[in-house]
């Protein structure tokens, strides 16, 4: 159980840079990996997630140096990763998991993928599926769930393949297969989602054309290791914009924060909710990034819809509670993705924000959230993350409005994408003014 910072009266002050992103790092180990010569990462996150990717690639004999301040992948080619000599532990890491069951479909050997109780709840048929119209075979056990064999083929077909869901996990999967085929495969998406695979597959030297939705993909590219810097996780970043939003008085500034415009959905809604927050210098690299500027303000309800979902699902539950502090009601919908996410988001996310007095309707397909809520402990005074790391953080800034105790349950979770952020969080709050 940890106990929460409560009744934040003083503004969030200061500035700091948020951990790597975690889509970029869990992606340059998986580049790294398949490319000759090294690839030097530098800001890699190192939480639970990104190094599940990085043990299991050492466990198909890539050898990979890490220090503090760097993650130094010595390549062995996209043929040359060895079978693991025993099943792969996927630990919560969904990213890993699909990524991983592209890449292995077309490498000549069997592996088997297991997770904990979270990840073997969520869906891998939507991986699955399409990988054995390439020619891949899988032992699945229970309906498309983990654990998975997946017994790889180097004799794998094209892609061609129209997604049924808005999902990058599974495009990168497509992709991942399609680099291990001997042909140019075409990928379509439902709505374009975060887009870190094409660059950087791009960056380091892979064939792949993009038209509106459609991609196309070389096969058997001679991939070469890239030096990468990866830029602040704007999903981690997301938690004190918020927290320097809704606490009076706050200005604060974050570093080097990703903005890949496949994923400052969040900027975008906050602005239109009426916040305040401005870009103030821009660093143009393959990942575009920025200084973001956060000051607090008032905030009112809007609308969000299917079209708005991709680029801002993992910040879906902040910006519930967002809401319940807007003026007006804030309605959600096009976002069933969020119910097989590390926990059902839509349910959890209800559920734990009621308890702090906030009025939430559950829909099918999102919430509607009604604004200008005083929060405050109704029952108890503790609220849980389900496991679910950006639940915990989510409350944790929740908690920065309330002004009585609060306790956060299975608040270990947050490890999984961001293992600093209450030492950070302490950062951006000043020590209490000594009384007059
Ligand atoms: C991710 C894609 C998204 C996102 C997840 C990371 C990725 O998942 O929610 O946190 O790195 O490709 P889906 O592909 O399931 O939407």
């Amino acid at each position: 159980m940890k106990t929460l910072r409560t009744n934040q009266r003083q503004g969030l002050q200061g500035a700091l840079e948020v951990p790597g992103d975690k889509s970029i790092s869990h992606r340059s180990i998986i580049l790294g990996a398949i490319s000759n010569g090294d690839t030097e990462i530098t800001h890699f996150l190192s939480s639970e997630d990104c190094l599940r990717t990085m043990q299991a690639f050492e466990d198909m004999g890539v050898s990979i140096e890490r220090t503090k301040d760097r993650v130094l992948v010595h390549g062995v080619g996209l043929n040359g990763l060895r079978q693991p000599k025993h099943a792969l532990n996927m630990g919560n890491s969904g990213t890993t998991t699909r990524l991983m069951l592209g890449l292995l479909s077309g490498q000549p050997f069997t592996t088997e993928l297991f997770g904990d109780q979270s990840l073997s709840r969520r869906p891998m048929k939507r991986v699955t599926e399409p990988l054995s119209q390439l020619g891949a075979r899988f032992k699945v056990t229970g309906d498309g769930r983990l654990p998975i064999t997946v017994y790889g083929s180097q004799e794998l077909n094209p892609v061609d393949y129209r997604l049924p869901v808005a999902s990058a996990q599974v495009k990168s999967a497509l992709i991942l297969a399609g680099l291990c085929s001997n042909g140019t495969s075409t990928i379509i998406e439902k709505q374009q989602t975060r887009d870190h695979t094409e660059l950087m597959l791009r960056a380091f030297g892979g064939e792949i054309e993009k038209q509106g939705l459609t991609l196309k993909v070389a096969g058997q590219p001679k991939l070469i290791g890239q030096p990468i810097r990866v830029p602040g996780d704007l999903s981690s970043a997301a938690f004190f914009i918020a927290a320097a939003t809704l606490v009076p008085r706050s200005a604060i500034t974050l570093h080097n924060v990703g903005l890949n415009p496949t994923r400052t959905g969040f900027l975008r809604v906050l602005k239109r909710m009426g916040a305040d927050i401005t870009v103030q210098n821009r660093y143009d690299h393959a990942e575009p990034s920025g200084d973001l500027l956060i000051r607090s303000a008032p905030l009112h309800a809007i609308e969000l819809t299917s079209d708005d979902i991709p680029s801002v699902i993992d910040e879906l539950p902040l910006i519930a509670l967002l809401a319940t502090q807007a003026e007006g009601t804030t309605k959600i919908t096009g976002a069933e993705e969020l119910r097989v996410k590390e926990t059902d988001r839509i349910t959890v996310v209800a559920a734990e924000l009621r308890r702090l007095g906030s009025e939430i309707t559950e829909l099918p397909d999102g919430m509607i959230i009604q604004g200008g809520t005083l929060l405050a402990p109704q029952e108890t005074d503790q609220v849980d993350s389900h496991g679910d790391h950006r639940i915990g953080m989510m409350l944790a800034v929740a908690a920065l409005l309330v002004k009585s105790e609060l306790a956060l349950a299975n608040a270990s979770a947050i490890n999984i994408s961001y293992p600093d952020f209450f030492a950070d969080l302490n950062r951006l709050i000043p020590a209490r003014r000594a009384a007059l």
